[in-house]
């Protein structure tokens, strides 16, 4: 199904609510909650959402288990630009999750490492019994994590090749395009289908024609969020301007 919002920011507050919701039944029953978190610009109004619920709601997140789609790709944890910085600054560093909880793609493993390593991811999740819900974003590629063009519908964890537009996109956090790392470790279109709930969410008019796509385009593996037409188990979440193309 897809649900349009007047604006990001009620959209926002929907999704963060929802996870809310989420992690409170399980501290009814005594459950760890388990979440699949997103980076960039998307999810950032969903995590200050977050953060005002725990500061001023006392929603407390010692019973929340976080795994991230991605990482670039290579990546010092310590980088201004990782994904780890990115997730400290955003939620962990104002929440009182405990960070042996939190799970982010390694961006400094030798390049030998990295197969062992993402099967120890995909074995984490299941660990934990799956995850309960999973974010999204979409990238201008019709990329959900940082699953590209070409990227098959049961793919798991694993190393992958940005694409170019990608890291066209990326190049102003990065100071250019030179600078963004060629690859990423992302978790696959298997591994997020098989969370509870997907929930996709778009902003903005430049994200409207691969919304388009990837709602009413025919699947395939060129735009992959198509793929996400599969699941009953998705959701997107979208502002007007977002769904502006939609028939
Ligand atoms: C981020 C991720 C990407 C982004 C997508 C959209 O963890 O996996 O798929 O969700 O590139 O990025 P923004 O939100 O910056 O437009």
């Amino acid at each position: 199904p897809v649900t349009v919002f007047k604006n990001p920011k009620e959209a926002s507050i929907n999704v963060a609510h929802r996870i809310a919701k989420i992690i409170k039944t399980k501290q009814e029953n005594n459950l760890k909650a388990v979440l699949g978190l997103a980076t960039g610009a998307t999810p950032i109004a969903v995590y200050s959402e977050l953060v005002r619920l725990h500061k001023e709601e006392g929603l407390s997140f010692k019973n929340v288990v976080t795994f991230n789609l991605d990482e670039y790709y290579p990546m010092l944890p310590t980088a201004a630009q990782s994904y780890v910085s990115f997730m400290n600054e955003n939620l962990f560093d104002h929440i009182d999750i405990d960070k042996a909880n939190v799970h982010i793609p390694d961006g400094t493993l030798k390049l030998e490492d990295i197969p062992a390593f993402c099967l120890a991811y995909e074995r984490k999740i299941e660990e934990y019994g799956g995850l309960d819900m999973q974010i999204l974003g979409i990238g201008r590629t019709g990329h959900i994590g940082f699953n590209e063009p070409g990227s098959a519908p049961n793919s798991g964890t694993r190393l992958v090749t940005l694409d170019d537009l990608t890291r066209r996109d990326a190049a102003r956090d990065f100071g250019g395009k030179s600078f963004v790392p060629t690859k990423a470790i992302t978790m696959g279109i298997g591994t997020i289908f098989k969370a509870r709930e997907i929930v996709l969410m778009a902003w903005n008019t430049k994200k409207a024609s691969i919304i388009k796509k990837a709602v009413e385009g025919e699947m395939s593996s060129d735009v992959p969020a198509t793929y996400l037409q599969l699941s009953e188990n998705v959701e997107f979440i979208l502002d007007e301007d977002a769904a502006s193309l939609l028939t």
